[in-house]
């Protein structure tokens, strides 16, 4: 596997995730979601970059409060089933833990095997359903992930 690096979404990779996006999904987000995204002081996305700077993938986490959410996560198509999407949650986690999160959310389509199948790889469980969530009808699986407190914020007794 080659080396893949985690690197903040700028205005510069704009296009690049546009592309991904619009590989990744029947709905993709437009270029304007994605800006808003990039300078919202909420989302956190990140790219991940292979050594010869081609992009593999991206996430977008978002805090409020301590409260993660995953807003969405792709791998260019040609890059599937190499552990980029692991590598993805993992780096997102990574920053929930930094930044003080306790707990995230995502939304999944119950039909999208490969995605459930990695976010439950990762330590996400299913909590419920969101009736008639997406665009076409569809419901999405809500999934849930508790993250440990940190040790200096255990309360003494
Ligand atoms: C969902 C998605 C992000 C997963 O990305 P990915 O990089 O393929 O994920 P991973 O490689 O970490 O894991 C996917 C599968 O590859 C397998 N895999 C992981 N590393 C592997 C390796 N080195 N060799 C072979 N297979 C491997 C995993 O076991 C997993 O298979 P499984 O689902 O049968 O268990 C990707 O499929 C995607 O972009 N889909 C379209 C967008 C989408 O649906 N996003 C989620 C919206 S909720």
């Amino acid at each position: 596997m080659r080396k893949v690096t985690f690197h903040p979404v700028t205005q510069a990779d704009l296009q690049e995730v546009l592309t991904l996006e619009r590989a990744s999904f029947p709905h993709p987000w437009s270029a304007e979601h994605i800006f808003n995204e990039i300078h919202s002081p909420h989302s956190f996305p990140l790219l991940a970059r292979l050594e010869d700077g081609s992009c593999a993938g991206y996430i977008c986490p978002m805090l409020v409060l301590d409260e993660g959410q995953i807003l969405n996560v792709a791998v260019q198509p040609s890059f599937r089933g190499k552990g980029i999407g692991m590598m993805l949650l993992e780096a997102a986690l990574e920053l929930f833990r930094e930044k003080g999160a306790t707990v995230v959310y995502l939304e999944v389509r119950p039909t999208n095997a490969t995605a459930i199948s990695l976010y439950t790889r990762c330590g996400f469980i299913t909590i419920g359903r969101r009736k008639a969530y997406y665009e076409n009808g569809e419901d999405a699986i809500l999934m849930k992930y508790e993250l440990p407190m940190k040790k200096e914020e255990h309360h003494a007794v």
